[in-house]
């Protein structure tokens, strides 16, 4: 098919008009990171107004967090992988609507089988909504194994939702550490 290689995938998604999202956006947002069976795809909704100037996932704010929150798992963002539910930022950053999200996650449907990673961690309702392909209470999911394409997927808070809410870094850290556990491995000591 047209999406046997990341690289096939990524430069399909750069010339997309399946939904009306192209039309503002300057430039698609494909993913970044560890493409050889990383341990851990990161999966948030879509991307913001930093990423849709760069073209990378998670270089605002909330990808600063999610930084910190890979570093605290003892990982490197390079050592994992970042991805989108949808490729193209929503004006206004509103959330992405079913229709788009449904045009779009063939990208990342491939993406995931070719990559192979060993864990998925869906960050917020939104993205988990894409990922399962129904609506989701966040709240109540997180901390929840479900499946995804044969793939252990872990539903946790969205990064924009800490910073709004930090008292909720305490949930997400246990299912980051529920994570850790699932691949065998341990948090770093804090300093
Ligand atoms: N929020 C997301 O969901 N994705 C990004 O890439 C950046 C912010």
């Amino acid at each position: 098919s047209d999406f046997d290689t990341l690289e096939a995938i990524t430069a399909h998604i750069s010339q997309c008009r399946n939904c009306p999202l192209c039309q503002e956006r300057t430039h698609t947002v494909p993913g970044e990171g560890n493409t050889e069976e990383p341990d851990i795809m990161f999966v948030g909704e879509g991307p913001g107004a930093e990423e849709d100037a760069l073209g990378r996932p998670f270089v605002g704010k909330a990808g600063k967090l999610l930084d910190k929150m890979i570093e605290a798992m003892g990982y490197h963002r390079d050592d994992i992988y970042i991805a989108n539910v949808v490729k193209c930022r929503p004006p206004a950053n509103r959330k992405p609507q079913r229709e788009e999200m449904e045009m779009c996650l063939p990208y990342l449907r491939q993406q995931i089988r070719l990559i192979r990673p060993r864990v998925i961690v869906g960050l917020g309702g939104t993205a988990m909504e894409g990922l399962l392909g129904k609506p989701v209470a966040i709240t109540r999911l997180r901390g929840i194994w479900q499946d995804c394409q044969g793939i252990k997927l872990m539903p946790t808070f969205h990064p924009s939702y800490l910073l709004r809410d930090p008292a909720k870094k305490k949930d997400a850290w246990l299912d980051l550490q529920a994570v850790l556990a699932e691949l065998g491995k341990e948090p770093p000591p804090r300093n």
